[in-house]
């Protein structure tokens, strides 16, 4: 019975042995370190970002509160629909581009947190909100616990995307060049569905095939990012990650972009 299984015990395990969670005493470098990549993805993959905003269907002038903003990516765009966006993202980096974003688009209605979700006391620091999102931003520990403040502080409903299966096509064939034997797929959306239904929350789920541009600004940039995503810091392993990326890495406008397919859930409900 999936009651029975701990699903949160279960993604507590394997989010430990990523190296996206936090390392002690490593605060949020791995996300400092990505912030330029993540600017320059979400200008390459705006078309995405229109499909969400249809997908979140948002009235307009409603609030919203979204968790690991990341560059700005939704927030920035969202701000022209809400009438104030609360952006929670603990990564000073992130947020030196959400701000530039925000400026350039003359976004004035935004305002952020940077803390950890994990760290936001509601009704302290951040009241409730119609809407809460979190797109590609379940970093915690303790599933179970995050979910249900985003529930807590959701007027109306709650949005996430995340994805589905091992993530996309070209890590999955570098995974199995690395021979990483190592379990560190899974972290995918049936962790989050099925936690909600232990809280008695039967969201909707939509699969979506994604195909995402990755740019890069060189080529060791690239390795460099891949290794880190793959906590693969050998020389052996980056000569794998640099072998493999250079077969598929196409110059394009002066980037290096690595073209991939996905699959991402979007799993949302309204308040009962
Ligand atoms: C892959 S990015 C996604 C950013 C953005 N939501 C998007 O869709 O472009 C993940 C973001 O989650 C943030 N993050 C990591 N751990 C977090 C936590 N515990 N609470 C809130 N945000 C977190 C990171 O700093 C990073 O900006």
């Amino acid at each position: 019975m999936i009651r029975d299984m701990d699903c949160n015990k279960l993604w507590m395990e394997k989010m430990r042995k990523t190296p996206w969670s936090r390392p002690q005493g490593s605060g949020f470098r791995f996300w400092d370190q990505r912030a330029r990549q993540l600017d320059m993805q979400r200008k390459w993959n705006q078309e995405i970002t229109t499909r969400i905003l249809t997908w979140l269907d948002l009235d307009p002038g409603c609030t919203v509160m979204d968790v690991g903003a990341g560059t700005g990516a939704l927030s920035v765009p969202l701000s022209k629909v809400a009438r104030h966006i609360t952006a929670v993202e603990p990564s000073e980096e992130m947020l030196f581009f959400m701000n530039k974003f925000a400026r350039e688009e003359g976004a004035t209605n935004i305002s952020c947190i940077g803390k950890p979700w994990e760290e936001v006391r509601p009704f302290e620091d951040v009241d409730e909100h119609d809407v809460v999102i979190a797109s590609h931003s379940l970093v915690m520990e303790d599933l179970k616990a995050a979910l249900a403040k985003m529930d807590l502080l959701a007027k109306r409903s709650v949005h996430i995307i995340t994805s589905a299966g091992a993530g996309h096509d070209c890590y999955q064939e570098l995974r199995k060049s690395l021979h990483d034997g190592e379990d560190r797929e899974g972290l995918d959306y049936v962790y989050p569905y099925n936690i909600l239904y232990e809280m008695d929350i039967y969201a909707d789920v939509e699969i979506w095939n994604v195909e995402y541009r990755r740019p890069f600004v060189c080529l060791d940039d690239a390795v460099e990012l891949w290794a880190g995503n793959l906590g693969a810091s050998s020389p052996d392993a980056k000569e794998i990650i640099r072998s493999y990326l250079s077969r598929w890495i196409v110059v394009e406008d002066g980037s290096y972009l690595l073209n991939s397919r996905s699959k991402w859930a979007l799993i949302s409900w309204t308040q009962r």
